[in-house]
């Protein structure tokens, strides 16, 4: 997995509050917990916090969910540094998660990878100097029957090959859409899978 650490002090912001229509979808989010449980919202509140925040985590906005949901700072730092989906630092508008867990490198994650690499003209951890992608490795995605997989934000690619990967990331280049899913098919359709475009 690709190494994660903290944004540097010059970059991470003295304040965080969360904006007033978030206010509404907190109390939405912790209504469904029992009283006296809240402190397991950590998730889907560090989540909010995340994409309220263009996409990472400042710690100042890990402590102001920690101090939200009474909880010690350090459990929040715990969470939000254990799971790769919550960036600690600045990524590019389009996050590519490339799976290389056994599955998919049997499956060719190592092509998409180089492509990655050579298309992009980064390498993992990077971000292109437009600040369009930014390239993290991750672990199994859940994809497995479809792979080699690529999330990108909220999209699952999958079944990719170098050059439909390629289809994939001038597509969201040029036009800023891309057709997510299975790339070839033979395999589970979206609609399959109940996914709607
Ligand atoms: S191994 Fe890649 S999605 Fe599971």
């Amino acid at each position: 997995m690709t190494h994660r650490q903290f944004a540097p002090a010059e970059i991470q912001p003295r304040k965080f509050v969360f904006s007033r229509e978030n206010e509404t979808t907190i109390k939405n989010i912790l209504a469904k917990y029992p009283e006296g449980r809240t402190a397991s919202a950590l998730l889907p509140l560090l989540n909010l916090a995340q994409r309220q925040h263009n996409g990472w985590l400042p710690e100042v906005a890990i402590r102001y969910v920690a101090d939200l949901l009474n909880i010690p700072e350090i459990k929040a730092f715990e969470v939000a540094s254990f799971y790769s989906m919550f960036n600690l630092s600045p990524r590019g508008f389009y996050l590519l998660q490339l799976c290389r867990t056994t599955p998919c490198w049997l499956k060719g994650s190592d092509d998409l990878a180089r492509t990655c690499t050579e298309y992009l003209g980064i390498d993992f951890g990077e971000t292109t100097s437009d600040g369009l992608f930014s390239l993290v490795e991750v672990e199994c995605l859940g994809a497995c029957i479809n792979g080699p997989v690529i999330q990108i934000n909220d999209d699952f690619y999958e079944n990719l090959s170098a050059s439909s990967l390629v289809e994939v990331l001038r597509a969201l280049k040029s036009t800023g859409d891309a057709n997510f899913g299975p790339a070839h098919k033979d395999r589970v359709s979206n609609s399959e899978l109940g996914r709607s475009k």
